[in-house]
């Protein structure tokens, strides 16, 4: 069995919808609760094994980088102290991961943010998490089902869910036809549709597992919808030549790179606080 090692961030956006706070600090930097949004992403990441971890940034995301490492005066100044117990979750992490970036100097789309990331993973297949979907898996983590699937059909695997009709627009679409429960073979996709062009209301979320021959596939899609290189376009392609399988997960999804989605998941989260505070 070939477990997947890598997993990619892309994590090079502006986050304008957040702005002004993600004026000079990331959007995967921003706290549910607690702990930053990548932070979320990473612990879904390693659940599922893939413990080397990349990520790919722009300008202004060293804090990024700074979450993941070793803050000797902080340790020091909390050492013995019952703050302690607060970075337990983080040194978990950095004991068991490691972590590379590499930089997008332009912003050309998910399908090349991901492209640039080919030094960072090679030869082999690898996960992609969007941070800002944050999602709670039932029982095993997202991650970790879309990891077994792939380890029954080796090929590219997305996961989706249905949304309302009227929000198709928001996201990437799939046509398919269901292999087993909640397992689709992907006959189209579609990046932001209008509603009345949607192929169905199966919406394309922020994991993907992905083989490493989606690197030459990207690198000869020309650029799509608003002038940007889709991983949807790419994944398309990939769905012609190859096998490529939609799967809905099971648990649930906060679109946390919207203020609602944002609301929606502290909420959530708070109350799952709550319950350790006891
Ligand atoms: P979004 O469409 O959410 O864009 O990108 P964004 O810039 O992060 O946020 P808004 O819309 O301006 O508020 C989806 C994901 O793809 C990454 C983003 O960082 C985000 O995780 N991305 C997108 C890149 O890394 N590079 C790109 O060129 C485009």
């Amino acid at each position: 069995m070939t477990t997947i090692r890598k997993c990619l961030f892309p994590a090079a956006g502006y986050g304008t919808r957040f702005l002004p706070a993600t004026k000079s600090m990331p959007k995967e930097m921003l706290p549910v609760v607690d702990k930053p949004l990548i932070q979320y992403g990473v612990e879904e990441a390693m659940e599922a094994g893939m413990c080397n971890i990349g990520i790919v940034t722009g300008r202004g995301k060293r804090a990024l980088a700074d979450h993941f490492d070793v803050s000797y005066e902080l340790e020091h100044q909390i050492s013995g102290s019952s703050k302690e117990g607060l970075l337990k979750d983080i040194r978990r992490i950095l004991d068991g991961c490691t972590f590379s970036y590499t930089r997008q100097s332009e912003m050309k789309g998910l399908g090349h943010a991901i492209l640039t990331g080919e030094s960072l993973v090679g030869n082999e297949p690898f996960g992609v998490v969007l941070a800002d979907d944050l999602c709670v898996g039932e029982g095993d983590g997202v991650l970790t089902q879309m990891a077994r699937i792939y380890q029954k059909y080796r090929c590219c695997v997305v996961a989706i869910e249905e949304v309302p009709h009227d929000e198709v627009e928001k996201y990437g679409v799939i046509a398919g036809s269901e292999l087993e429960d909640g397992v689709y073979v992907v006959s189209d996709m579609v990046e932001k549709p209008q509603p009345d062009d949607a192929p169905s209301n199966l919406a394309i979320i922020g994991r993907y597992i992905l083989t490493p021959d989606i690197f030459d596939v990207i690198r000869n899609t020309p650029p799509g919808r608003n002038g940007e290189i889709q991983i949807t376009d790419a994944l398309q392609i990939q769905a012609e030549r190859n096998m490529v399988l939609a799967y809905r997960f099971k648990g649930r999804r906060f679109d946390c790179g919207s203020v609602h989605g944002f609301v929606e998941a502290t909420n959530y989260f708070y109350e799952r606080w709550k319950e350790t505070q006891d």
